[in-house]
């Protein structure tokens, strides 16, 4: 017999089923409580509101876990590579041999775009943000690849379109990248791998000699690794409402990089470098940041602090903490506002304002370091977190649409005006 948890409202015994997942969340499926009591809910923010069952990441922000599938990050962090991570998310097992051979494969023959797309680029302001353009890029590949936006496709058009998008989402990101240095764009490679054709496209120059280095092949697979899912956070929940109203996986994708933009959720990367470099050219005094942190009356944040699951150390932060030390000693860069990062985490750490409240460093606040150690300008930062987002978007788009779940849409408390009579407008 299913466990039930039971509401008194309005002097009514209401019988709400217990939902318990393979990790022991516990639930209430309030699905029936409106024809059962005519009440609703109200959570603005879902801060405590389950959107659905998901079997491909789990959270445990009290402890600071995150695993993938069931594998922990920490050993797929050190352990694997963004392809076979990729593959794990989307299929649910990690793949064989033959079946990483098979994807890398199917994967580097979509890594190139059609000409067109060369020239769309070149019509956009240089200094276009590039999480606006791409977000449109994405969208448009509906029109080159009308088989994407099939309503119904089959698993095998799935994997395609999802295939095509991990192919083509680096080339279309390098080549804006090479638009805003005012550099040729440089053709994707199928010889290479996929973290080194991206380092190579994103840093070669056409017609110049140039040798990809492997430490920022590792620290890119790397950070990807650690960006690729994250459960229900904003830019996924996204993708799963604009996808479950059957709009194409591009279409979705394109929604959930304009979620990931803003400030408080992927744009957080470059608010922090953003925040550290303005902190450093003020002198470098923490303290004085930290307090407009706590000010109220400063709209100031500490950008990369603070988490609305994690209670505890985002484990994502503390593994990026340890590759910014190797990976900066690696590539002999020297940043000062490393110093500063770790000054202002030391300070924020013992104050009680961060203590009480439960703020610690999120997967943000390092990883900026390393993509300007590795020469990438600051709006490009949140870009990065796109390409690591994006096989965790697409594997929450198939397990909604596979488990064929109804078109998103809540309820709402109306608190406007009522009975009103309209007035013609000479008398109003
Ligand atoms: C990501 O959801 C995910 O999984 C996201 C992500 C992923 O992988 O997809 O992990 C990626 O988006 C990480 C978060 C990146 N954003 C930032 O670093 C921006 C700075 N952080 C904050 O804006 C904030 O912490 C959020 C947005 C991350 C979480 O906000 P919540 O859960 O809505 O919490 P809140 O804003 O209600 O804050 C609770 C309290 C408030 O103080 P009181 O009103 O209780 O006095 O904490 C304070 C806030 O003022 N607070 C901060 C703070 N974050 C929260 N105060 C100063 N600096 C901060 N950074």
């Amino acid at each position: 017999m299913s466990k039930e948890a039971e509401l008194i409202v309005d002097g009514k015994s209401i019988k709400l089923p217990v939902i318990e997942g393979t990790e022991h969340e516990k639930a209430l499926d309030i699905a029936a409580l409106r024809a059962q009591s005519g009440y609703t809910t109200l959570d603005i923010g879902y801060k405590n509101t389950g959107a659905t069952q998901s079997a491909i990441t789990f959270l445990d922000g009290e402890l600071g876990i995150l695993h993938y599938r069931g594998y922990s990050i920490e050993q797929l962090a050190e352990k694997s590579d963004f392809l076979e991570v990729s593959y794990l998310l989307i299929f649910g097992e990690l793949p064989t041999k033959a079946q990483y051979d098979e994807f890398a494969k199917e994967i580097a023959a979509e890594y190139t775009v059609p000409e067109a797309f060369k020239a769309i680029i070149k019509a956009t302001p240089k200094d276009a943000h590039p999480m606006g353009v791409l977000s449109g890029l994405i969208s448009m590949l509906t029109s080159f690849y009308p088989e994407t936006t099939e309503e119904n496709a089959s698993p095998a058009n799935v994997r395609k379109t999802i295939v095509k998008l991990l192919g083509k989402l680096p080339t279309l990101s390098a080549w804006l990248y090479k638009y805003s240095l005012g550099q040729e764009f440089v053709e994707p490679r199928k010889d290479l791998d996929y973290c080194s054709n991206f380092v190579n496209m994103m840093f070669s120059e056409n017609g110049k000699a140039y040798s990809i280095n492997p430490v920022m092949v590792d620290a890119i697979n790397k950070l990807l690794i650690l960006h690729a899912d994250h459960e229900q956070n904003c830019s996924t929940s996204t993708v799963r409402i604009v996808g479950s109203a059957h709009a194409s996986i591009p279409s979705s994708i394109s929604a959930g990089i304009s979620a990931l933009w803003g400030p408080l959720h992927g744009g957080a990367n470059q608010a922090v470098i953003e925040m550290l470099e303005a902190i450093q050219n003020d002198g470098g005094d923490t303290k004085k940041f930290l307090a407009k942190a706590k000010d109220k009356n400063d709209t100031f944040r500490l950008m990369g602090f603070g988490h609305r699951v994690y209670k505890n150390f985002d484990p994502r932060a503390k593994i990026i903490k340890i590759a910014c030390d190797e990976i900066l000693k690696n590539l002999n860069v020297n940043d000062p506002v490393l110093a500063i990062a770790k000054g202002l985490e030391e300070e924020a750490l013992s104050d009680q304002y961060f203590v009480d409240r439960k703020l610690y460093p999120n997967v943000d606040f390092y990883s900026g370091i390393i993509y300007k150690a590795l020469g990438l300008k600051a709006e490009f930062f949140t870009v990065m977190f796109a390409l690591g987002r994006l096989p965790g978007w697409t594997a929450q788009w198939k397990e909604m649409r596979e488990s064929g779940e109804p078109i998103g849409r809540p309820r709402q408390i109306y608190i406007g005006k009522v009975d009103r009579q309209y007035v013609d407008i000479n008398n109003r």
